[in-house]
This record gives C-alpha cells, sequence and structure tokens, in this order.
C-alpha cells in the first residue's frame, strides 16, 4: 500500500510573548512602530491584543484595522468621571487578557486603579527628559523655556502624571530655528526606535524596578 502524503502543517509559534494593549487616542505612530517591530522581529517580546482608544475617528484605529489588530473604544464622553472611565478600560483591557498596558499618546490621566491593578505593568512614553517639561504640551513648553537639549523619556506610569520610576532616557538637541512640529518630529523618530525596545526588555522580564530606580538586566 503506498504511503500516505504527509501534510505540511505552518509551523507553530511556541514563543512566550506579552500581551499587551496599546492605548492611543491620535495619530498612532508609536502604535505603528511597536507593531512593525512585532512583524518584523520574530523574537520580539510582546504581543499586541489590543489597540484601546478614548475616541473614536483618530488615525491610530485605522492603523489598527489596517494591521488586523482588535481594537476598542472608551469613549471618555461617555463617563461622569476618571474613575469610572478609568474602570472601564481597565476592565476592556482585561477582558483580552492583556497583561500589560503601554500608553501611545494617550491623553487621559488614569485613576489610581490602573495602577493598583497593573503594578509597574503601565508603560508611557514622553516627549521631553522628565522631570523636566511634564504634561500635555510638554515639546512647547520645552521649547518655551529656550532649552537646548529636550528628549524622550519612557517610564512606568505611577498615580502622578508623567512620573513613575524611568526606564529609558534619550537626549535631542534642540536648533535655534526649532519649531513645535520640527522638534516633535525629531523626538518621535527617536521614540520609534527607543519605545518599541523598552517593550521588548519588559516583556522579557529584562526590567527590575526598586524605588524610583529601574534596572535592565
Ligand atoms: C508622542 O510623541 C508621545 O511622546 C506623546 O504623544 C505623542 C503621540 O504620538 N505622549 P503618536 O500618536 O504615537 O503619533
Amino acid at each position: 500500500m503506498p504511503a500516505l502524503p504527509v501534510p505540511t502543517l505552518p509551523p507553530v509559534d511556541v514563543t512566550p510573548r506579552l500581551a499587551i494593549a496599546v492605548l492611543v487616542s491620535g495619530s498612532g505612530s508609536n502604535l505603528a512602530a511597536i507593531l512593525d517591530r512585532q512583524t518584523a522581529d520574530a523574537a520580539f517580546g510582546a504581543r499586541v491584543v489590543l489597540v484601546l482608544a478614548d475616541r473614536h475617528g483618530i488615525k491610530a484605529l485605522d492603523r489598527a484595522e489596517a494591521a488586523g489588530v482588535p481594537w476598542e473604544v472608551v469613549n471618555w464622553g461617555d463617563y461622569p468621571d476618571r474613575i469610572t472611565f478609568t474602570s472601564a478600560v481597565c476592565d476592556v483591557v482585561d477582558r483580552y487578557g492583556a497583561e500589560a498596558l503601554v500608553l501611545a499618546g494617550f491623553m487621559r490621566v488614569l485613576a489610581p486603579e490602573a495602577v493598583e491593578r497593573f503594578p509597574h505593568r503601565i508603560l508611557n512614553t514622553h516627549p521631553a527628559l522628565l522631570p523636566a517639561f511634564p504634561g500635555a504640551h510638554a515639546v512647547r513648553d520645552a521649547l518655551a523655556y529656550g532649552v537646548k537639549v529636550s528628549g524622550v523619556t519612557v517610564h512606568f506610569v505611577d498615580e502622578q502624571v508623567d512620573h513613575g520610576p524611568i526606564i529609558a532616557q534619550e537626549a535631542v538637541a534642540v536648533h535655534e530655528d526649532d519649531g513645535v512640529t520640527a522638534l516633535h518630529a525629531r523626538i518621535q523618530s527617536i521614540e520609534h526606535r527607543l519605545y518599541p525596545e523598552v517593550i521588548d526588555a519588559f516583556a522579557k522580564g529584562r526590567l527590575h524596578v526598586g524605588g524610583r530606580k529601574v534596572t535592565w538586566s
């Protein structure tokens, strides 16, 4: 009796990856950088299982849709306050089985419940060298102050705004003729490399937090 043909099965991906939710409010260029890295690097430690936005009609959601990544909107305007909004966000993240939150241009401050439910499991990227220029207008504020150097800070989120333990920073020189758009574009080109690098290290358990200090192994 002739041997039966052996079916060729697709390779099974057995690499453990940390399931992450990426939270967005705008253009989503950092989301795109994370998804590009996930596609390009078979050893990338994280897997985006959810893109969550605080509003409809943003480019970041188009990017999620195009990449075939599940997305949800928890519409800020539908909630009476930050506390109920935060609970809803955390519930959606849980429903998708995400174990960590990656804030990528997310313009809402989450209530302390998020940090309680995901301790040292929420990351943020900020377009300035913290603790200088926290807040929503960091690039504008840095230029107005006249600094010669600004940059990128990736940090863990704690109960205060732009305050948690710093994971990585990189400096960007400010040019004399810089406006907000030009400086922010140079800062973002650093973010697009640095943030996926940090997420990979975090997902692989290489970041260790002791008080305010984060060490890499
Ligand atoms: C980034 O520059 C980030 O630092 C800041 O918001 C910007 C978001 O950009 N928090 P994008 O939506 O990822 O393009």
